[in-house]
């Protein structure tokens, strides 16, 4: 007979199921063996760089985006932004002009290859990068615009392209949030010059570790970018410019063929889960939601709203966190208000929109593998926060 020194805990808080931003467990199992049997044939079949798994992801997933080029697999999402950018001829000194708010690799990416960043503020609604905003941030040694489709809707990319033909520069996507996702019926890289995917292991289609990939409608950027993330080499021992090692692993290859399938019905989930939240919070004075765009056909990476009531945000932020959900903030800090981004010469106050969003958003669990009274859970408990009975 077993017996416990410790008297059970009462408050009904430590019998709660935990509510994770992601449930990585719960997709293994639903893939069943798929998984597991895909891994092992790469192991077994030596091809661990590049290779047939990542052809085939090249293929499928470009087909997925309805770009008639196959993606070019890289090792992240921000090596993905690095090459896209040197393929579509960024270069040092050169302007591109970014989001505020956003995850620091869109904007990092620029300056790790020497060019500029320049900040334009984002639409309060929908947090995504304001064209009229970018136009205006747009000088003489301006190259390249770069939108950031977050949360898991696309920013206007037809405005973005319109902008973009009429000062002769380059559109790159930044589509590390945005698998499958659609605005006025495009998707990531249909209207830009290239799109900069993420496969990171949290995002709508992950990886079991890190990949990347570019897509271009673009032959000319394709077969620029295949060379630079391949040391610039165009044939084996040949080198045609500066370039990096940079090459998707067949074993991410291998998890991302056995996922996409499956990657529509898992966004499907999650709109559906949005829209639960959405009708939960529609009347509630406290919050804000952050909008999804008519035209979009949202894949709620993340599921974002803004806490504009009277109780502080990291109040709402402790008592779901004591409910054991795990609400996040993405993102905190505003890319001018980074270290890093010191040289950049932009003052607090600069993108005012990017600012109120870092102090308001609450980022709430949107993954397909919630259960809806996982999702009740979430909806009652961001309730009771932020009218201060949490
Ligand atoms: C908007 C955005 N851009 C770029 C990246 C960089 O991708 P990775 O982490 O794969 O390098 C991310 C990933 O977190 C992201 O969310």
């Amino acid at each position: 007979m077993s017996t416990s020194l410790t008297a059970p805990d009462p408050s009904p808080a430590t019998q709660l199921r935990p509510i994770g931003p992601v449930d990585l467990a719960a997709e293994r199992a639903a893939l069943g063996p798929a998984l597991e049997d895909a891994v092992l044939r790469v192991v077994r079949s030596g091809a661990y760089v590049l290779g047939p798994e990542v052809e085939r992801f090249e293929q499928d997933f470009a087909r997925h985006h309805r770009s008639p080029n196959p993606g070019v697999g890289v090792a992240n999402g921000t090596d993905a932004l690095i090459v896209a950018l040197r393929a579509l001829g960024v270069k040092a000194g050169d302007h591109v002009v970014t989001s505020p708010f956003t995850f620091f690799a869109s904007a990092g990416a620029i300056a790790w290859i020497g060019a500029v960043p320049r900040l334009a503020d984002v639409e309060l609604d929908t947090a995504l990068l304001d064209p009229r905003a970018a136009e205006a941030a747009i000088d003489a040694r301006t190259t390249c615009v770069l939108p950031v489709h977050l949360y898991g809707q696309l920013a206007d990319v037809r405005a973005f392209r319109a902008l973009a033909d009429h000062r002769r520069i380059t559109v790159l996507e930044d589509a590390a949030q945005c698998h499958g996702a659609e605005r006025d019926g495009y998707r990531a890289g249909e209207l830009g010059d290239a799109a900069a995917f993420s496969f990171y292991p949290t995002k709508n289609l992950g990886a079991c570790g890190e990949g990347g990939l570019v897509l271009s409608r673009r032959a000319d950027v394709v077969a620029r970018a295949k060379r630079l993330r391949d040391h610039g080499s165009p044939a084996k021992y040949q080198h045609a410019e500066i370039g990096t090692n940079s090459r998707l692993q067949g074993l991410q290859g291998a998890v991302l063929n056995v996922k996409l399938p499956h990657l529509d019905r898992w966004n499907a989930r999650r709109r559906a889960i949005a829209a639960r939240y959405d009708a939960a919070f529609a009347d509630c004075a406290e919050l804000t939601l952050v909008r999804a765009a008519p035209d979009a056909t949202h894949v709620y990476h993340q599921y974002a709203v803004r806490v504009t009531g009277t109780v502080p945000r990291a109040t709402v932020l402790e008592a779901l966190q004591a409910q054991k959900i795990a609400a996040a903030v993405h993102y905190p800090t505003p890319v001018h208000f980074q270290e890093a981004a010191r040289s950049w010469g932009y003052a607090p106050g600069a993108f005012p929109n990017a600012e109120r969003l870092a102090r308001e958003v609450v980022c709430l669990p949107v993954h397909p593998f919630l259960s809806d009274a996982d999702v009740e859970r979430v909806a009652s408990a961001t309730l009771a926060a932020v009218r201060g009975r949490g």
